[in-house]
């Protein structure tokens, strides 16, 4: 079955939305498979960014990223990435329709409350990075 990660920013966090975000996805009917409150380190930021190093907004990218707290999760389901992109809403939330995470929550690009996976292959590396202690297989099997 299809997986993907979800994390809940700083903002998000101390905003108190955790709740929310959570109820949002179990009413999709989306069934929760990990989940973690962590700091992460400077360096950790750096390497789920990766692929955007050489972006003019990276370091604040990581800074925002490592400024407090973030829940990361894995979330399971029929085509759970793409729908759950949708539920996230467009990465500027000038851009994100009302009824999705961003569009009811955000207001700034560079405070967008989420990330989700953007593609299956990248929920694959997202989750053996942050969930390395839960082989994949393991993580399927559970219901
Ligand atoms: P996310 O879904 O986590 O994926 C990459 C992140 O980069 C994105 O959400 C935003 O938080 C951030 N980002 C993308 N574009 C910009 C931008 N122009 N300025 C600041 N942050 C950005």
């Amino acid at each position: 079955m299809e997986q993907t990660f979800i994390m809940i920013k700083p903002d998000g966090v101390q905003r108190g939305l955790v709740g929310e975000i959570i109820s949002r996805f179990e009413k999709k009917g989306f069934h929760l498979k990990g989940l973690k409150l962590i700091n992460v380190e400077r360096s950790f930021a750096e390497k789920h960014y990766a692929d955007l190093s050489a972006k003019p907004f990276f370091n604040g990218l990581v800074e925002y990223i490592i400024s407090g707290p973030v829940v990361a999760m894995i979330w399971e389901g029929k085509n759970v990435v793409t729908t759950g992109r949708k539920i996230i809403g467009a990465t500027n939330p000038a851009d994100s329709a009302p009824g999705t995470i961003r569009g009811d929550f955000a207001i700034d690009i560079g405070r967008n409350v989420i990330h989700g996976s953007d593609s299956v292959e990248s929920a694959r590396k997202e989750i053996a990075l942050w969930f390395p202690e839960c082989p994949v297989n393991w993580l399927s099997s559970l219901r």
